[in-house]
C-alpha cells in the first residue's frame, strides 16, 4: 500500500492545472446508457473512481474508449445488473438505475450500503423513482426494479437537498413519459452541467441552475459531446494548500462562480483571491484568522471542503468553530490533524479549532478523500517530516497530487 511522505516548511510557488471534476465525470458516465449513439465526454480526470464506473459501464454492455483526457461511451444495455462487488466501491454508481430502468425497463442494483462520513441512505431516489411509476423491492441487499410500460412523469418535491438524486431523477426524467417537475433540488455546479449535458443529447430542461427543474421527456436521446467543468473542490483544496504554507498559486481553469461560499470564507480567512478570466490567484501574506463555518448545499460552504478548510484553520489565530450539516461522521481528521498538534475539539456536529502557532510532522492514517488531503495540507507546513498511510483514499478524487504540489516547490514523494 502506497503512502505520501511530505517534509513541510516551503511555501508553494507556481501553476497548477485544476483537472475536469470527479463529482460531474461520474454521473455524466452514466448518462452513457440513455443512448444506444456515442456520448464523447472531454477534460475528463485520470481518477480510480472513473476507472470503478467504466468497469461497471463495460459489464452493462456499454463500450468505453479512452483517448487522452476523452472517454467515449456507445453501445446497447446488455446486462441490467449492477453487481455489489462495484457498486459497494463508488456509491455514484448507484445512479445506474435510473437510466437502466427509463432505457431497458428494469434492473437489480446491488444497494450502495452506509461509508466512513455516514449511513448515506438512498431513500429519496428510490420514492423518486417509484412516483414515476416504477415497482422497487429490496431482495438479497439489491433492488430490484421495473417499469415495464416505462417511467412516467411526475412532481417531485424533495424534503430535503440531495445532490445524487437530483441527479438520479433528472437522469430518469428525461426518458419518461411526460413531464416531470423536481421541486428543491440541489444546485451544485455538476447539476448544471448535467443538465448541459443532457440538453445537448436532446433532452427538454427548463430551470437550469434554479431549485425547480421541469423535465419534459422524450423518446430517445442522441449522442453528444461535452466538456465536463473544472473541479471546484480541488481547486479550493490547493487554495488552502497555499494559503497554508504562505505562498502564491495560480490555479489554471478555477472558477470563482463554481466555488460558491468558500472564496468569501478564505478572504475573510486572511487569504487574497484574485479572479482572472483563466482561473485563480490565491496567495498570502498576511496572518491567517479563524472563521466559523457551517457547511451546507451550494452555494453554501461545502461539505467536501471542510476537511481541507479545517486544516488551514488549525494554524490560524484565534479559534474557528465547524459545524458539520451535511454528513454525520465527518470528522474523522480531527484526531489525525490532533496528532500532528493541532488543537481540535470535535462534539457530535461541531468542532472548536484554537490556533496553534506549528505543527509538527507525525505519522497518520488518511480514512476518506478529502480527510486524506486535509492532512496533506498540515503536513505542508508540520515541522519536520509527516508519512500518510492509506492514500487510495486520495487517488480516488485527486488526479496527480505529488506532481502538482512538487511543481510548486513542495517536498513529497509517494512510497510503496
Ligand atoms: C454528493 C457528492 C459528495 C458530496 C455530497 C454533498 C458525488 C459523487 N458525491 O454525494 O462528494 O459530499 O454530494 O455535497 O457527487 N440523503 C438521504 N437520502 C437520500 C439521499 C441523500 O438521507 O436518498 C442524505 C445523505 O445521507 C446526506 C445528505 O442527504 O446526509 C446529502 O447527500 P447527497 O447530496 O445526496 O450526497 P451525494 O449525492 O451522496
Amino acid at each position: 500500500m502506497d503512502s505520501i511522505r511530505i517534509t513541510g516548511g516551503t511555501p508553494l510557488n507556481g501553476t497548477i492545472a485544476i483537472s475536469g471534476a470527479k463529482n460531474a465525470a461520474l454521473p455524466l458516465m452514466t448518462c452513457g446508457l440513455l443512448t444506444d449513439e456515442r456520448l464523447t465526454l472531454t477534460n475528463v480526470p485520470k481518477l480510480a473512481d472513473l476507472a470503478t464506473m467504466a468497469a461497471l459501464l463495460t459489464q452493462h454492455g456499454i463500450s468505453v474508449e479512452l483517448h487522452g483526457r476523452s472517454i467515449t461511451l456507445g453501445g446497447a444495455i446488455t446486462n441490467t445488473v449492477a453487481p455489489y462487488e462495484i457498486v459497494s466501491k463508488i456509491r455514484a454508481s448507484f445512479l445506474v438505475l435510473g437510466p437502466l430502468l427509463a432505457r431497458a425497463r428494469e434492473a437489480r442494483v446491488s444497494l450502495p450500503g452506509g461509508d466512513a462520513i455516514g449511513a448515506r441512505p438512498v431513500d429519496l431516489h428510490l420514492k423518486g423513482l417509484e412516483a414515476m411509476g416504477a415497482q422497487i423491492k429490496l431482495e438479497g441487499g439489491y433492488i430490484e426494479a421495473s417499469a415495464p410500460d416505462g417511467l412516467t412523469g411526475a412532481n417531485i418535491i424533495f424534503p430535503f437537498i440531495s445532490v445524487g438524486a437530483t441527479e438520479h431523477l433528472l437522469m430518469a426524467a428525461s426518458l419518461a413519459n411526460g413531464t416531470t417537475t423536481l421541486q428543491n433540488v440541489a444546485r451544485e455546479p455538476e447539476i448544471t452541467d448535467l443538465v448541459k449535458c443532457l440538453i445537448a443529447m436532446g433532452a427538454k430542461i427548463e430551470g437550469i441552475g434554479s431549485d425547480t427543474l421541469i423535465i419534459e421527456g422524450v423518446h430517445r436521446l442522441h449522442g453528444a459531446t461535452h466538456e465536463i467543468l473544472p473541479d471546484r473542490i480541488e481547486a479550493g483544496t490547493y487554495a488552502c494548500a497555499a494559503a497554508i504554507t504562505g505562498g502564491r498559486v495560480f490555479l489554471e481553469n478555477a472558477r470563482a462562480e463554481d466555488l460558491g461560499a468558500v472564496l468569501a470564507v478564505l478572504r475573510e480567512a486572511g487569504v487574497e483571491v484574485t479572479e482572472l478570466a483563466t482561473g485563480l490567484v490565491v496567495e498570502r501574506t498576511k496572518n491567517l484568522v479563524g472563521v466559523d463555518i457551517v457547511t451546507e448545499p451550494f452555494p453554501g460552504f461545502a461539505t467536501d471542503m471542510q476537511a481541507q478548510f479545517m486544516a488551514l484553520m488549525t494554524v490560524a489565530e484565534g479559534a474557528s468553530m465547524i459545524n458539520e450539516t451535511i454528513f454525520e461522521n465527518r470528522f474523522m481528521h480531527v484526531p489525525e490533524l490532533n496528532r500532528m498538534g493541532a488543537r481540535i475539539n470535535a462534539v457530535g456536529a461541531s468542532a472548536i479549532i484554537r490556533g496553534v502557532p506549528k505543527l509538527s510532522g507525525a505519522p497518520v492514517m488518511a480514512t476518506d478523500v478529502r480527510a486524506a488531503f486535509s492532512l496533506i495540507i498540515a503536513a505542508l507546513i508540520a515541522e519536520g517530516e509527516t508519512t500518510i498511510s492509506r492514500v487510495y483514499h486520495l487517488d480516488r478524487g485527486y488526479e496527480a497530487v505529488e506532481q502538482k504540489l512538487a511543481g510548486c516547490g513542495a517536498q513529497i514523494e509517494r512510497v510503496n
